[in-house]
């Protein structure tokens, strides 16, 4: 059996990708910007319609049959979320609007929950601002401190100064698996290792990993851990936080309203019991349900192979990419997932981008909502092509095609 994906796996299932058979501006789609959004399959989408065209109901309210075929096919997903992370049990996947969503939610109730005057919280410099933005609002809001593992120039975390920010104020450290803007895939078992060495709990920012590689959070030994369903080819507006049940048990709700309550009157309100205590409201049913389908997906693909195609993709860009003149790579490390991110002297990225979008080639041009990342490299932003296991290397060829035309149009 073949570890890696061959062009006749790749050819069958771009089939099932109904956007990209299409053409922009006359040109074959070459989609290069699946960290922003990866595509949905048709079977995802389906799955979506399916629900509001035969079952459209709310869950957990309803003795009625469609209000229980909406509540089985909502906690279906979770379970394919408990086997797909491999958590120890179903209690500990919460449904939320995305990875953003789920930072959100930890950090107002890690706040309110455990976070003191003086205390400390641990990133990296390599965040999305959803990983740093939260945390900046909680800390203000309780007097509490954000300090920030600083990267070398290749992109990578410096442990050393990561194990001497550690200290006994440090309440939590909240790490991204890969980075959305250099690519860099971080060391993250002996980051957890040292941070749970020092009784502090680790929350994982998953959102760029979970297309790329398996994830296995009991393995990782993780206590939180965050992605989206649209970077792993389900819907937009849903996302999972998982968190090991002993910390989610601690934490107080997030937000207050319908399911999440077992008891409520004027004088109390008893919370329901895990994970509804953080699921207030009406959740995003259909969305949740099109991520179950887009999970089992990928997963009968299988991520030994999705992972090995697309390192060669990477590799095979990244070798190519360097041909062209006056291209400077932003983010050299050697473990790395996903993204590659670029600057081309004297050509500003939205040109780039413009250029390639006349190709119909999209990337994305930016900061790429990592700010900070730009400020280290000293670069208002970069060209990122950014990759899925239904890309081909004859698109990668593309690209470099398309910027042999940036170069020749500038020079
Ligand atoms: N976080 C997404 C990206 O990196 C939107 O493009």
């Amino acid at each position: 059996m073949n570890s890696t994906l061959q062009q006749i796996d790749i050819e069958k299932f771009r089939k099932d990708f109904p956007i990209l058979q299409q053409k922009v501006h006359g040109k074959p789609l070459v989609y290069l910007d699946n960290a922003a959004t990866s595509q949905t399959p048709k079977i995802v989408i389906d799955a979506i319609q399916e629900y509001y065209l035969k079952y459209n109901s709310n869950v957990h309210r309803g003795v009625h049959r469609l209000s229980q075929l909406a509540s089985e096919a909502y906690e279906e997903t979770r379970e394919i979320v408990q086997d797909f992370l491999n958590a120890n049990s179903v209690q500990e996947v919460i449904f939320t609007k995305g990875t953003t969503d789920g930072i959100n939610l930890l950090a107002s109730s890690i706040g309110r929950g455990l976070i003191r005057e003086g205390d400390e919280i641990i990133i990296s410099a390599m965040e999305h601002h959803s990983n740093i933005v939260p945390w900046q609002i909680m800390c203000e809001d309780r007097g509490a401190k954000l300090r920030v593992i600083p990267i070398n120039d290749d992109g990578e975390i410096i442990f050393e100064a990561f194990e001497g920010l550690l200290n006994e104020r440090t309440k939590l450290v909240s790490i991204v698996h890969t980075s959305n803007s250099l690519g860099t895939v971080n060391p993250l078992r002996e980051i957890i290792d040292l941070a749970h060495k020092k009784g502090v709990p680790v929350l994982v920012d998953g959102a760029q990993a979970v297309p790329h590689t398996k994830i296995d959070v009991q393995d990782l030994d993780c206590d939180f851990f965050v992605f989206s369903g649209h970077k792993v080819y389900g819907p937009t507006g849903v996302g999972v936080l998982y968190g090991k049940k002993a910390w989610l048990e601690k934490l107080p709700p997030y937000q207050g309203g319908g399911d999440m309550i077992l008891n409520v009157t004027f004088e109390k309100t008893k919370f329901n019991e895990l994970p509804y205590k953080f699921e207030a409201g009406t959740p995003n049913i259909a969305d949740v349900i099109g991520l179950g389908v887009a999970l089992n997906y990928v997963q009968k693909i299988g991520y030994d192979k999705i992972s090995a195609w697309e390192n060669e993709l990477m590799w095979y860009a990244r070798n190519r990419l360097q041909e062209i003149d006056g291209l400077r790579f932003i983010g050299n490390a050697k473990h790395r997932a996903g993204a590659i991110s670029f600057v081309i002297e004297n050509v500003h990225p939205h040109d780039i981008g413009t250029i390639l979008d006349r190709e119909g080639i999209a990337v994305r041009t930016g900061h790429h909502c990592t700010q900070p990342v730009m400020q280290r490299f000293k670069v208002p932003a970069t060209t990122r092509a950014s990759f899925a296991f239904y890309n081909t290397k004859e698109e990668i060829d593309q690209l470099i095609n398309a910027l042999h035309k940036v170069i020749e149009f500038f020079a």
